[in-house]
């Protein structure tokens, strides 16, 4: 009772108010209209995905269980000792392939894990502090003894002088071996992202690849021809394409070139479908072939799209021909990254069919993943 008498009073009270009542029951209204609608857009979405899952799942149950191992670096019996040695042999026995190792700095044990499933190609970002290049996603986790050189430079100079022992003096100014026992001539690539200013970076770079360029490991353009050699340097993110292309006569650190801006119909430019590549020191007419560019790569989600139904909409598999086609005619490795990670379904199919069409590379993270995929004869 005292309740509904309760109730009764503000209910007078409200009708004296009047007009400020009307405002405030519309503001509630505009409220609920805009609950509804969120919640239909979050429902929509979820159903999409829903079903966008359901079609990519299928293979899902067919995939290798252990596509996420990882490997067991110290062998039964073997001494901590043991592990530098260990690991400066540790591509003896593999077949090189050509996927790339993405932020391979996370990995357990950097470089050579890529290396022991047989990725020819792995990613290094250095950002600049102190005149020092030091190697990790963001600076937060930058740490001194994670450098270019400790990393990358020093292991990858004491892996080749290992392999290149043997070689006669006669042979010294050609091509040397590289770090694939298998397959000697496969180069390496070390993609290095440059994080912070590309200007200052570049440099410091050049000159941390002295040990492998005194050598004779670096992969150079001599103003004529590029010549392969053990370790190819691909310099990306904020990476100066000016500075890069600025010697006419020698070059040894190439460029990412911007994969969506090369269609062999060249109907699309770097504007209109721009794929997260560093533009810096580039310009809409630079051109980008094999003396100035290794990898022409691109954000796979931001170029191609979304993928709907598990499969490529035929305009998305014309702009993935168009663009692959583009960088071969430029003697480039077409590279895309972000493709689908999940479901490993859908992401093995994507794979698949960017193999199938001519893709030079894979980005990805899960190793074994990539290199268990059949890359058939032109895998290398
Ligand atoms: C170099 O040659 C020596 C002697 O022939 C041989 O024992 C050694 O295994 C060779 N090293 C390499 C890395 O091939
Ligand atoms: C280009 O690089 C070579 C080798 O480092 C050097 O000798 C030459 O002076 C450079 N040329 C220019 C124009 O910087």
């Amino acid at each position: 009772m005292r309740e509904r008498a309760t109730a009764r009073n503000a209910g007078f009270k409200c009708m004296k108010l009047g007009g400020e009542e009307e405002k405030s029951r519309n503001s509630i209204w505009r409220r609920r209209t805009y609950l509804v609608i969120s919640v239909s857009v979050v429902c929509i979405l979820g159903l999409l995905y829903i079903i966008n899952f359901i079609f990519g799942l299928v293979p899902l149950f067919w995939d290798d269980p252990g596509s996420t191992a990882s490997l067991e670096w110290t062998l039964p019996g073997q001494a901590k000792t043991d592990i530098t040695s260990h690991l400066l042999d540790i591509t003896r026995d593999v077949t090189p392939i050509p996927c790339h190792s993405h932020n391979d700095y996370w990995r357990r044990v950097p470089l050579y894990d890529a290396l022991r499933w047989g990725c020819t190609g792995v990613e290094a970002d250095v950002w600049l502090f102190d005149k020092e290049l030091f190697v990790g996603h963001s600076t937060n986790a930058l740490t001194k003894d994670r450098t270019f050189r400790t990393m990358y430079v020093d292991p990858i100079v004491r892996m080749l002088d290992l392999k290149n022992t043997n070689t006669s003096i006669a042979t010294s100014t050609s091509s040397k071996n590289g770090i694939f026992d298998t397959v000697p001539s496969q180069t390496l690539v070390l993609l290095v992202d440059f994080k912070n200013d590309g200007r200052d970076i570049f440099p410091y770079v050049s000159q941390h690849l002295e040990a492998l360029r005194e050598k004779n490991y670096l992969t150079y353009f001599d103003g004529k021809t590029t010549h392969g050699r053990a370790v190819t340097v691909v310099a990306t993110g904020n990476a100066p394409f000016d500075m890069i292309n600025a010697n006419s006569t020698y070059r040894d650190i190439f460029f990412d070139a911007p994969l969506a801006s090369m269609p062999d119909s060249d109907s699309t430019s770097i504007q209109a479908r721009g794929g997260g590549q560093g533009t810096v020191g580039t310009l809409p007419n630079s051109h980008f072939d094999s003396t100035n560019s290794y990898y022409a790569s691109v954000d796979f989600r931001r170029a191609i799209g979304f993928v709907w139904w598990g499969t490529l909409s035929s305009k998305q598999l014309a702009l993935v021909r168009g663009q692959i086609k583009g960088a071969h005619q430029r003697g480039l490795k077409a590279r895309y990254w972000s493709t689908p990670k999940w479901p490993i379904g859908l992401r093995n199919r994507v794979w698949r069919l960017l193999v199938d069409e001519g893709v030079d590379y894979l980005n990805g993270d899960d190793l074994r993943g990539m290199t268990s995929l059949e890359w058939g004869e032109r895998g290398l």
